[in-house]
């Protein structure tokens, strides 16, 4: 909970940057309360559907990554979502963050398949998927109401087996 205020910061003081990525609510305006948000990412930590974690750069929060959707059994997948301050993009930031948190997801936690799902629009984090080694697997057509549209997305995705070596180390030899 002590997150939250550093969150908001970030998140109204650079409304453009994250404007045209950010998921929107259909049926009316955005919900900006982030105290509430963060107990709602807590709810979901504590029934184990979701994983939220921040991403820090020398000591600071300076985003967030979250694994959702935590299906265990027969499926074993998740999806992970991300975003940063501008002032730190560009530093390969949040590509050792997915690769950090890929392999706690495969190697700890037992999943098998991780998704990670963008608008086509979003070259910046089309390059992250790209650097790790993510497949393009195809289109969801409307997938998510982000900016006040439906949104097409692009998947892509990683399974345990592609990476037994670890995505860290994968990533780092690169
Ligand atoms: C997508 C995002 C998380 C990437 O994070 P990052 O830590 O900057 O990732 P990287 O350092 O690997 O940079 C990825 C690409 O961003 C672009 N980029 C680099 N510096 C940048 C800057 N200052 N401003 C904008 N884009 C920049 C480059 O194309 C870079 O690719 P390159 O390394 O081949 O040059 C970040 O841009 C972001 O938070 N965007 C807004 C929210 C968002 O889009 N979330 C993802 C939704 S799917």
């Amino acid at each position: 909970m002590r997150d939250w205020k550093r969150i908001e910061a970030l998140q109204l003081e650079n409304r453009d940057w994250f404007r045209p990525w950010e998921a929107t609510n259909p049926e009316g305006p955005m919900n900006f309360d982030f105290r509430a948000l963060v107990r709602n990412s807590l709810r979901q930590l504590n029934d184990e559907s979701s994983l939220p974690l921040v991403i820090e750069y020398q000591g600071k929060l300076v985003g967030q990554l979250t694994v959702s959707n935590i299906l265990h059994g027969s499926a074993s997948t998740a999806y992970i979502g991300y975003w940063i301050s501008p002032l730190v993009a560009g530093n390969g930031i949040t590509p050792i963050a997915v690769a950090l948190a890929t392999d706690y997801m495969f190697k700890v936690v037992g999943l098998h398949r991780i998704e990670i799902d963008i608008r086509p629009e979003n070259k910046a984090s089309l390059r992250v998927v790209e650097k790790l080694g993510f497949r393009f697997e195809g289109t969801k057509k409307g997938f998510i109401h982000i900016n006040n549209a439906w949104r097409d997305h692009s998947v892509f995705a990683l399974t345990a087996d592609e990476v037994p070596g670890g995505l860290v180390n994968k990533f780092m030899k690169h």
